[in-house]
């Protein structure tokens, strides 16, 4: 039994590649303990998108270097992001200046795009102070590339979530085509290895697995297994703060 008090504070980091099913695993995990849950990527796609709605330039992986400090500041202050819950569906859906953009920022443009866009250095201090905010009081669980090693280094659980590529471009494949979009099995592939390339070299906080981290490839298991393996290491962590 977990205690609530414990869980009210609760940070707990889920990091990894694309279409791992980072979200999926956190939302439940979210559901089931009763915190609150964010969806870091959300947030760099809403930015990317506002970056392509106002034609503006998004640099090259090889012209960040080349940018100079302070470039983005301004036009950074014009976005204001927000979750608000769907009291229908109980989900929190992203608002980019008081505008519903759930699905737009999920279109392929916007994927083809958010990882030039998230390499700025503006554009992630921006977005790690608005995410450290959020987990201030704790009783949350965030997604992202960089929650355990640079949002929240101290966060009581971390978990590094990987899959074979082939798998994850499978699935996120099948719910492309399941929703409408129409889509090659292969532009979904190049899409993940690309962002994980990116997501991977870039120098404002890479990819990683923090030190602290717990392994998960969910290459062959299946979301129950995933959430009952989550749960039993949050039972565990409880179980250690009442001892010591
Ligand atoms: O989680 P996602 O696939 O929706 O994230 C979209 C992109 O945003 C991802 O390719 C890299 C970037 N991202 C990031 O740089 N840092 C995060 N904490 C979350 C996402």
């Amino acid at each position: 039994m977990l205690s609530s008090k414990f869980i009210d504070k609760i940070v707990i980091a889920v990091d990894g590649y694309s279409s791992c099913g980072k979200s999926t695993l956190a939302k439940a995990i979210a559901r089931r303990i009763g915190i609150k849950y964010i969806d870091s990527g959300a947030m760099y796609r809403a930015v990317t998108l506002f970056f392509l709605q106002n034609n503006i330039d998004i640099p090259q992986p090889e012209e960040i270097e080349l940018l100079q400090t302070n470039d983005y500041n301004e036009l950074l202050n014009n976005i204001f992001i927000e979750f608000k819950l769907n009291t229908t569906t109980r989900q929190s859906e992203i608002y980019l200046n008081d505008v519903l953009v759930e699905n737009q920022i999920r279109e392929m443009i916007v994927s083809e795009n958010v990882s030039h866009v998230s390499a700025i250095k503006e554009v992630r201090m921006r977005m790690v102070t608005i995410q450290q905010e959020y987990g201030r009081l704790g009783g949350i669980i965030m997604d992202g590339r960089d929650i355990g090693t640079t949002v929240f280094p101290n966060a009581e659980l971390k978990i590094f979530m990987t899959a074979d590529v082939n798998i994850r471009a499978q699935r996120r494949y099948n719910e492309m085509i399941n929703k409408g979009i129409s889509i090659s099995y292969e532009q979904v592939l190049n899409n993940l290895q690309s962002r994980d390339y990116e997501d991977s070299h870039r120098s404002e906080s890479p990819l990683r697995m923090a030190a602290d981290a717990i392994l998960l490839d969910n290459s062959n298991i299946n979301e129950e297994e995933q959430v009952q393996f989550v749960l039993s290491l949050i039972e565990n962590l409880s179980i250690e703060q009442k001892v010591f």
